[in-house]
């Protein structure tokens, strides 16, 4: 469209938008999140989301994970409460998902950390598109099944974001990574207003495209990001400020904002961007919150 806006995130913008937290609050005011994914092949993912989740501010967090990874999960991460899904193989076993499991009553929703590609994935992620009624974020291989899920998705009246890295997108549009990084601004707008979807396409200078096509260039952020895990930590931050915050947008802008700005930090002060672990990442962030 002709009525493009497109703009660079600042810190300030952050100061002006992130949720303060007030002397009076309690738990309930910071809100109620779920964090769907895990299997048996990849428990850290799902603890390292949940971690970060907790250090961006969640009140309440609820991990629902296959049981087989339970007590990893919850040694990692003992401020999460959990809720036990069917398994198959290690993963969650999406296909017997019931009416008895319900994904209401969470003020805000993330699921793929971890997750894997069993076929019932697709069972799992359908139900979660259907029937969460607040902000849904999908990432990592809860976006594998989306390209079969294109009515449902279209269908869908409440708030989606999907965080793909730049191969996710190209599994997403029938294109190359290569295709994808050379077009990110047009081929991220086009999906964002043909699925009426918010869109976080990850890689140096992240862009957050809105569902209207308004498009957030993030410059924080090194190349200590690019090793497995720091995604999976992007989408526990993002799920900790959608809680917090009304304004969509400016949520996950935040939260790329701080996840890109952490490793700056991390560089900085104590790592290099060779050396270093994607779960030093997350003891960093209150020290991005602070800078911030
Ligand atoms: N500069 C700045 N930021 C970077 C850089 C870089 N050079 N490289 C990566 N990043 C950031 C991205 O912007 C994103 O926020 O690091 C994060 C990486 O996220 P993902 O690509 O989702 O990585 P992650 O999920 O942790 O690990 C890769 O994802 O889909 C699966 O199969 C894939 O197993 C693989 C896993
Ligand atoms: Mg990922």
């Amino acid at each position: 469209s002709i009525n493009v806006s497109r703009k660079v995130w600042t810190k300030s913008d952050v100061q002006k938008t992130l949720p303060e937290r007030k002397v009076s609050a309690n738990k309930g005011d910071h809100g109620k999140g779920l964090l769907v994914g895990g299997s048996l092949q990849m428990p850290g993912a799902l603890s390292m989301s949940a971690s970060a989740c907790i250090y961006s501010g969640a009140g309440l967090l609820t991990t629902a994970l296959p049981s087989s990874i339970l007590s990893i999960v919850s040694n990692n991460v003992p401020e999460t409460m959990f809720l036990l899904l069917p398994e198959k193989d290690g993963g969650i076993a999406g296909e017997l998902i019931g009416k008895d499991f319900s994904f209401e009553n969470y003020d805000a929703v993330a699921a793929g950390p971890g997750l894997g590609r069993e076929k019932g994935t697709k069972n799992l992620v359908r139900k979660l598109i259907s029937e969460v009624e607040t902000p849904l974020l999908l990432d990592a291989d809860a976006l594998y099944y989306l390209p079969e899920l294109a009515q449902e998705m279209k269908r869908r009246q409440e708030p989606l974001i999907l965080s793909p890295h730049p191969g996710e997108m190209g599994r997403l549009t029938g294109l190359s990574a290569s295709e994808v990084n050379k077009r990110r601004f047009e081929i991220s707008r086009h999906y964002a207003q043909e699925y009426g979807c918010y869109l976080i396409l990850k890689g140096p200078y992240t862009i957050v495209t809105t569902p209207q096509g308004g498009q957030y260039i993030n410059q924080t952020g090194n190349e200590a990001l690019a090793r497995g895990g720091t995604g999976d930590i992007l989408t526990g931050i993002a799920l900790g400020m959608l809680l917090q915050n009304e304004s969509i947008s400016s949520s996950l802008c935040n939260a790329v904002y701080a996840h890109g700005l952490t490793s700056d930090l991390a560089v900085q002060q104590k790592y290099t961007s060779t050396s270093m672990a994607s779960s030093d990442l997350i003891h960093h962030l209150p020290l991005a919150f602070r800078t911030i």
